[in-house]
């Protein structure tokens, strides 16, 4: 059994979490998620103030995920740290900081990447969410269809070709009116929405599609982006129609989302469906997914809203894989904007 701590400062949250495992079974000890709220006043993250705020906040986060815990330093086997991708300056602060931490107590680092974290969150709540699965993380940044043999081992099957799932819900919740982050908002005004006023094509997907077109498994949201402030901007009464366009928007993403994912599980014959990243805890996702998968005998299993958003317990998890296989960063460790996930290979 290895005690790992995880440390997330990749984006806008510091955030700190022990986990106590070996191989698949690992245990939640504790998760601190500190929400850096400055950014809504911007409307969008502000890199500066992210590195700045994670600076006066990392210590008592990792403090108090310890305490949380009941942890002591010197019981760590490992500390686990975004090192790519994300903001450089916020991702450095929590690099800097492993390093220190372990190169003065004697624990070895290992570096994770975010979205490989995302991948391992849904284990720590599903025992079922392990490899062979058919992955689809869907974040404020990357929006990835994958297929996982193993961990370590993921076939990159398709990517968005334009904005992020999580960056077309924050932008149309802009076009809305409504706060930053947005897609939390724009679930919630859906919701109201009449499904049959406003319908937007579903990006990318059309029935002649086979599996040798390029864009097989490709995603792209700015078409419906465009389409969403067209519909906006024709409206001769947006409080009466912002529910149905909401509406008529995550429906168009999320049958996009639905087809690929289905597509890939399919045609890889998975029987598991994982999804991981913020956009996981948009509820009509999980069910519209869950019940086309139903239809080929697979199950969705999805993370609760605090491991589908970003956190440091998917850190500890993906690093303990990561340190059972020993891999251990040296003291060269560095902070990337951008970076493939290792293990990943082209379809
Ligand atoms: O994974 P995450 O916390 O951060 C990144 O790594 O980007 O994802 C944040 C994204 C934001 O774009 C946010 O609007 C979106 O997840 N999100 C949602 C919902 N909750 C968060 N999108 C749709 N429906 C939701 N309920
Ligand atoms: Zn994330």
């Amino acid at each position: 059994m290895s005690l790992i701590l995880g440390v997330e400062t990749s984006c806008d949250e510091t955030s700190a979490s022990v986990i106590e495992g070996s191989g698949d079974k690992a245990v939640l000890r504790s998760l601190v998620i500190l929400s850096q709220d400055i950014h809504r006043v911007f409307g969008g993250v502000v890199p500066e103030i992210a590195s700045r705020a994670h600076l006066t906040s990392i210590v008592p986060v990792v403090a108090s995920a310890l305490s949380e815990a009941d942890v002591a330093l010197h019981d760590l086997h490992a500390i686990a740290v975004t090192s790519a991708p994300g903001l450089v300056g916020a991702l450095l602060v929590g690099v800097c900081y492993a390093k220190s931490l372990g190169f003065t107590r004697g624990i070895p680092v290992v570096s994770v990447h975010h979205m490989e974290g995302h991948l391992f969150a849904t284990s720590l709540e599903h025992e079922g969410a392990v490899p062979p699965f058919t992955a689809l993380l869907v974040s404020g940044g990357h929006t990835m269809l994958l297929d996982v043999e193993e961990w370590g081992y993921y076939r990159l099957l398709g990517v968005t070709r334009d904005d992020a799932a999580g960056e077309a819900f924050d932008k149309v919740a802009k076009m809305l009116g409504l706060p930053y982050p947005g897609g939390r908002h724009v679930e919630n005004l859906a919701r109201a929405g009449d499904p049959s006023l406003f319908r937007f094509r579903h990006p990318m997907v059309k029935r002649s599609d086979t599996a040798a077109d390029s864009d097989y498994y490709a995603f792209s949201f700015s078409g419906l982006k465009t389409a969403v402030l067209n519909a906006v901007r024709g409206s001769v009464d947006i409080e009466t129609d912002r529910a149905g366009i909401a509406r008529g928007f995550q429906d168009a993403l999320i049958g996009s989302l639905v087809e690929k994912t289905l597509r890939a599980a399919r045609a890889h014959g998975r029987e598991r469906i994982v999804l991981g990243g913020g956009v996981a805890c948009n509820k009509a996702l999980v069910s519209a997914l869950a019940e086309r998968a139903a239809t080929i005998g697979a199950t969705v299993f999805a993370p609760s809203p605090r491991l589908a958003t970003d956190n440091a317990a998917m850190i500890a998890r993906a690093g303990l894989f990561r340190h059972e296989r020993g891999e251990h960063a040296g003291l060269d460790l560095n902070a990337y904007a951008t970076q493939p996930i290792p293990g990943l290979v082209a379809a």
